[in-house]
């Protein structure tokens, strides 16, 4: 399966912040944003990847995850010149995707969670249609919005509805079978000129080909959106590695864990960095 993480869009509602800087490479705690989404990828085994922003940040992003070899990844960059909906991730990655399965996660968004990379690698294998993963919410209006029927299977989306049918918000991790690049290519854009979403999950839902899996109450989906969501995700993240003594999100320890690169790789790695207690952390934790 391939993967691609959407990094573009203007990050407006952070401005003046991202006036200088992607949204996406805003520091959530101890690390830049993207590694969060990045991680997801990684731990569902997705080791093919392709970045997409716009024409000035995509250089920003390559100084950060390079080709990925160190880590051992294959990452890609691709442009997209305007933020013409999340869909538009499909056309502008068609080459990378080169016709099999693909994920989307949204460079802006965080999973935090028990066993998240099983839950993955179980919902990517052999997969037919396409998977979203729920999860509830306050606020269901700000985002997609998933409705169940009584035997929790998906029956309807609404992107944004003024009047949700439920509580459950669609999180921006997508996976879908390689019908996808076809569908994105049908879409019309929606009224507010974007190839949307919501438009392609609703045509697997129509074929009887889209699922739903909840995230329950142990797992974090956090929100960046905001000044004071992006504090919280920060605390968050800061909260939990104190207490634990462990990272979350750590590029270099997810490679050696799941073997994409060895000890001493890692090793190196974390030495390249020994001047911040992350990198510091990543020679430890592969020096023990
Ligand atoms: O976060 C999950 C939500 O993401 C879903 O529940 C919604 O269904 C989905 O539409 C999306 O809603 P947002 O309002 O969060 O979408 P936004 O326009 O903010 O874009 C999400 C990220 O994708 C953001 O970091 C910017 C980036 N982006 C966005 C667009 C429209 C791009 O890179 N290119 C784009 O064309």
């Amino acid at each position: 399966m391939k993967g691609i993480v959407l990094a573009g869009g203007r990050g407006s509602r952070l401005y003046p912040i991202t006036q200088g800087v992607s949204k996406q490479l805003l520091p959530v705690y101890d690390k830049p944003m993207i590694y969060y989404p990045v991680s997801v990828l990684m731990l569902a085994g997705i080791t093919d990847i392709e970045i997409i922003s716009t024409p000035e940040d995509l250089p920003a992003f390559r100084r950060l995850l390079g080709d990925g070899g160190h880590l051992g990844l294959r990452l890609t960059y691709a442009t997209q010149d305007e933020p013409r909906g999340l869909a538009d991730a499909f056309l502008v990655s068609a080459d990378h995707i080169d016709g099999e399965p693909v994920a989307l996660v949204l460079g802006d968004n965080i999973f935090h969670g028990p066993s998240l990379g099983a839950t993955l690698t179980g919902a990517a294998h052999d997969i037919t249609g396409c998977v979203l993963f729920g999860y509830p919410v306050r606020d269901p209006e700000r985002y997609g919005v998933a409705e169940l029927d009584d035997a929790g299977r998906l029956v309807g989306l609404q992107e944004k509805p003024a009047d949700p049918p439920s509580n459950v918000a669609v999180t921006g991790l997508y996976l879908y079978d390689r019908d996808v690049v076809g569908i994105a290519a049908g879409l019309k854009p929606s009224e507010r000129g974007e190839l949307e979403i919501t438009d392609v999950n609703r045509t697997y839902l129509e074929r009887g080909a889209a699922h739903i899996e909840l995230l329950g109450r142990g797992y974090a989906w956090l929100d960046t959106g905001t000044h004071d969501s992006l504090v919280d995700a920060a605390q968050y993240v800061q909260v939990l590695e104190h207490r634990q003594g462990t990272r979350i999100a750590c590029l270099e320890e997810i490679a050696w864990r799941k073997g994409y690169i060895d000890r001493e790789s890692c090793y190196l790695l974390g030495r390249a960095q020994h001047t911040s207690p992350y990198g510091q952390y990543v020679m430890r934790l592969a020096a023990a």
